[in-house]
């Protein structure tokens, strides 16, 4: 069986992230989406909230699943059994960052693969960050984030 992590914030999850895990989802037979701590970033969600937006926009798909895990991402794959992390890249000027990432998790455990999969074109400008900066100042996030979850988001994103 072929399975794949797909680790990220997902503060909140984005569209283009929704098409990584749909893409990702007809190649292997299970995909388990994983919400970490990146220490680099102050989050919006906590992690609970995140998971709970991610659930809902992941119903489709049969073999998708979600987890939280507050610790290493390589320990994380060695509970679960796992070997394959796969990510999406946006532009070239996530290159680096995620180079690093990927060096890094292969250095702590050799036995971990990083794929990369190029970000659907349409939503190649598209992040976390920019759609908190629109919510918070009341702009239109429709096409950016899943219909199902902008009440969340815009909610949150204004307290
Ligand atoms: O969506 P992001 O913020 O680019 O995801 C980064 C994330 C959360 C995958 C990364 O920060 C991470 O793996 N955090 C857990 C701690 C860890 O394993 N760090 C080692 C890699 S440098």
């Amino acid at each position: 069986m072929k399975k794949v992590v797909y680790p990220g914030s997902f503060d909140p999850i984005t569209n283009g992230h929704l098409d990584i895990i749909e893409r990702a989802s007809k190649i292997f037979d299970e995909v388990i989406v994983v919400v970490l701590v990146n220490v680099d970033k102050n989050g919006l969600f906590h992690i609970e909230e995140r998971v709970r937006l991610i659930e809902k926009v992941i119903k489709p798909y049969k073999n998708v699943k979600v987890e939280s895990f507050d610790g290493l991402l390589i320990n994380f794959m060695k509970e679960r059994d796992t070997k394959v992390i796969i990510k999406g890249l946006r532009a070239f000027s996530d290159f680096e960052y995620e180079f690093q990432m990927a060096l890094m998790n292969n250095k702590l455990d050799s036995s971990i693969e990083t794929i990369f999969m190029m970000t659907n074109a349409q939503y190649s400008y598209l992040s976390s960050s920019s759609v908190k900066q629109v919510a918070k100042f009341g702009g239109c996030i429709k096409g950016l984030v899943p219909d199902d979850i902008i009440p969340d988001i815009m909610r949150k994103a204004n307290k």
